[in-house]
């Protein structure tokens, strides 16, 4: 165990300015709920906007919806390497999961495997997911969605704040998701939201979240803890000290199905204050630091001129497996926040074990075994990046 200056994989800092607006958003009449929902209805330039209590409630909503709009379709196609929370919120909704490969350099599909997955008739939505803030080819995935009747859901849950040749990223699908959990591009502890531009698919999502409860007082005391925790424990300075406990479980991965459906407090909606200005900094900061490590010779994704994206960890594969456990190892040691993820493809799942033939996703088992991520905070420093690639050289080939 380290004890001593540890960056965390991932973060976006609160201010005490914004938990003191959150705390103010819970005095009577201060309607933070609306404020921030018409902020992001002007900002991203779409009538429908939803503030749910997770990402995973946002998607889980949003598959309600196409669900009742379409019951003849159940199935739900996911990249085979993403975050546990995407088949389990696909579970939570009543749906199948159908996991299909990806390619190991861009982390989107492998398109090659896309086309079968439409033509079937049962596919009710595809997931297009902006993986660590990387974009993905939604339009392409719009294409090949045109007339199979499957709607393009973009999962934006790490992406929030980028941009794709000017365009929005969360407006680029049918309907989109961002996270606010913590370590998300913007972090209101947790939370999530759902845009669309669909007015069918805006009032069947209205219907199902119209019934859903408010976060209430026992989900505000333990945000406005959370909160005031990673104010102080997310730096540097301190962040050995949550890693030390075990119970927190920091960075592992849980499928769990069972998460509740709920609307976004107004402790989280009030600590969104001041959105706009804080996502376009923390974009930018992320994205020097990814330029930085590509800059020192780091080999990562390409990023095409035409995007700005936010990306909250910059993923590599490392070829070499056992050296991926060694420099897993050696920055736990020396406390440099450099990330393992999601530990295995989907149908790898334990709870969606042997409902796939595991040996239909090559790609996504070369990923899994072979990613870590590098972290690109606001915590990270230039002498962090000479560190993290003198550290990444040693053991990529
Ligand atoms: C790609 C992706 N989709 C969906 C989610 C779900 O978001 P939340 O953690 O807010 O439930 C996450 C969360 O990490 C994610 O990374």
């Amino acid at each position: 165990m380290r004890i001593g200056r540890t960056l965390p994989p991932a973060a976006a800092p609160l201010s005490l300015k914004e938990i003191l607006s959150g705390l103010a958003a819970l005095l009577p009449g201060a309607a933070a709920r609306e404020r921030f929902e018409a902020e992001l209805r002007e900002y991203y330039r779409v009538p429908h906007v939803f503030l749910l209590s997770s990402g995973k409630a946002a998607l889980a909503v949003i598959l309600l919806a196409l669900k009742e709009l379409n019951p003849d379709r159940d199935e739900v196609l996911v990249p085979a390497y993403t975050c546990y929370s995407v088949p389990a919120a696909v579970i939570r909704a009543g749906l199948k999961v159908r996991p299909c490969d990806i390619d190991p350099q861009t982390l989107d599909y492998d398109w090659s495997r896309v086309g079968e997955a439409m033509a079937g008739g049962r596919l009710l939505g595809a997931v297009s997911t902006h993986l660590f803030g990387l974009p993905a080819d939604v339009e392409r995935l719009k294409r090949m969605a045109a007339g199979h009747g499957v709607t393009v859901i973009e999962d934006a849950a790490q992406a929030m704040g980028g941009e794709v040749g000017g365009r929005k990223i969360g407006t680029l699908g049918d309907v989109a998701l961002f996270s606010l959990g913590r370590g998300k591009a913007l972090s209101t502890v947790s939370g999530g939201i759902i845009l669309t531009g669909s007015d069918e698919l805006g009032e069947a999502i209205a219907g199902v979240v119209g019934v859903l409860p408010v976060e209430g007082c026992h989900e505000n005391l333990k945000n406005i803890s959370y909160a005031l925790a990673l104010l102080v424990l997310v730096r540097p300075n301190f962040f050995w000290l949550p890693k030390a406990i075990a119970i927190l479980k920091l960075g592992e991965t849980i499928f769990d199905a069972s998460f509740e459906l709920k609307r976004l407090g107004d402790f989280q909606a009030g600590l969104s204050n001041g959105w706009q200005e804080k996502i376009a900094a923390l974009r930018e900061t992320r994205l020097k630091s990814v330029m930085a490590m590509i800059t020192a010779g780091v080999c990562g994704p390409v990023i095409s001129n035409h995007c700005a994206p936010n990306i909250i960890k910059f993923p590599i594969l490392v070829n070499d497996v056992d050296a991926r456990g060694r420099l897993l190892l050696q920055s736990e040691l020396l406390g440099l926040g450099i990330s393992a993820v999601y530990p295995g493809t989907v149908p790898k799942i334990p709870e969606l074990k042997d409902r796939y033939d595991e040996t239909e996703f090559p790609h996504a088992e070369y990923v899994a075994k072979r990613i870590v991520t590098l972290p690109v905070n606001p915590y990270v420093t230039s002498s962090d990046i000479k560190r993290i690639y003198e550290l990444y050289r040693q053991y990529s080939d």
